[in-house]
């Protein structure tokens, strides 16, 4: 029999709900994102992102049954995410969900913002399953993962100071492209050279560090304000490949895993997608560019493995802003 979650994503930015059959096929996926709003202040704004949220989730939802010709009594199961994220965008949907699912009596499923991240690679590839090395790069979020299963990870290395997509969005804003970064960067680099020198931090284990390069490139910029921005942004993007191919190479020698999962906003970067394609002796696989960023059918997928283990949650269930895996 066929099972129907319905995803709730409002972590930050992006109000999204989506119907997923079985865990992969996306049968609706609506994705209101406030990202028009948001760059007049050159970043979220969280008190801002909530309020949108409030006034988007009920339409989003409701767009989202429509789209997938179901009912809402079709539906087998609410995934909510409930962290990490900003905490008064994340009580919206998950305030929503709650009441969806007190209503429907329908099983409530608490949902972690990054196994969704992962989770859009298997709504990608129908094939792909666990075990696989996963390496996450969000805006909140660098991490390397052993996924043993669909619902047990294990945390091998992560960022001791910033993200990764932080790094992006403030190299971005002292060359002032605009916000989000990412992208900017990833659309001015194609017509740059990566002739750029820049430091790499290395350690013994598998954590990353990305404080030294975004302050190498802003001080760049400002004691040279007419460097060529275009070949700026390749460097980096360049650089930021290197040590994140050097940690996951490292990863693979230490577990003798070769499938490699990439996962997370920064995974749409058209440089690091190229590179991670290259490797040798591995295989990669990346979500598809419209679910490397935040939606709710990567949480309804997210949410279908976690209901199939059992991880029902109650309706005392709060945001958690800070949530691990
Ligand atoms: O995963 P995500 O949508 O939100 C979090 O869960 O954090 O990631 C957002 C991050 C932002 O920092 C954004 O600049 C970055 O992903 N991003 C990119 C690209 N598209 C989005 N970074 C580099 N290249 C891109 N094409």
């Amino acid at each position: 029999m066929d099972t129907y979650i319905l995803g709730i994503e409002s972590s930050c930015d992006e109000t999204s709900a989506s119907v997923v059959k079985n865990g992969r096929d996306v049968l609706s996926n609506v994705i209101n994102t406030q990202i028009d709003i948001h760059k007049l202040y050159g970043g979220v704004v969280p008190e801002i992102a909530s309020r949108n949220h409030i006034q988007n989730i009920s339409e989003v939802v409701k767009m989202a049954i429509k789209e997938a010709n179901i009912e809402f009594e079709n539906i087998d199961a609410v995934a909510c995410t409930y962290g990490p994220g900003l905490v008064g965008a994340l009580l919206v949907g998950l305030s929503y969900g709650k009441a969806l699912s007190f209503a429907l009596d329908k099983p409530l499923i608490g949902t972690n913002h990054i196994e969704g991240h992962i989770a859009a690679n298997y709504i990608t590839y129908k094939e792909l399953k666990p075990p696989f090395l996963c390496i996450m790069m969000s805006g909140g979020n660098t991490q390397i993962i052993h996924v043993k299963d669909y619902t047990e990870f294990e945390v091998l290395g992560r960022t001791r100071d910033d993200a990764i997509g932080e790094a992006f969005d403030k190299v971005a804003r002292i060359m002032d492209l605009g916000y989000p970064g990412g992208p900017k960067i990833d659309e001015l680099g194609k017509n740059g050279q990566a002739t750029i020198e820049l430091p790499k931090t290395h350690f013994e284990n598998l954590d990353f560090s990305f404080s030294g390069i975004k302050t190498a490139v802003i001080n760049l910029h400002h004691k040279n304000p007419d460097i060529n921005k275009a070949d700026l942004c390749k460097s980096f993007e360049k650089t930021v490949s290197e040590i994140l191919i050097q940690n996951v190479k490292k990863a693979i020698t230490q577990t003798g895993i070769k499938t490699i999962v990439l996962a997370g906003g920064v995974s749409a970067n058209s440089y690091i997608r190229e590179e991670f394609f290259k490797l040798e002796n591995a295989k990669a696989y990346m979500p598809d560019l419209k679910l490397c960023t935040d939606n709710a059918a990567m949480i309804a997928s997210a949410g279908y493995y976690n209901y199939l283990a059992g991880k029902i949650s109650d309706l005392t269930l709060n945001a958690v802003p800070d949530l691990v895996l």
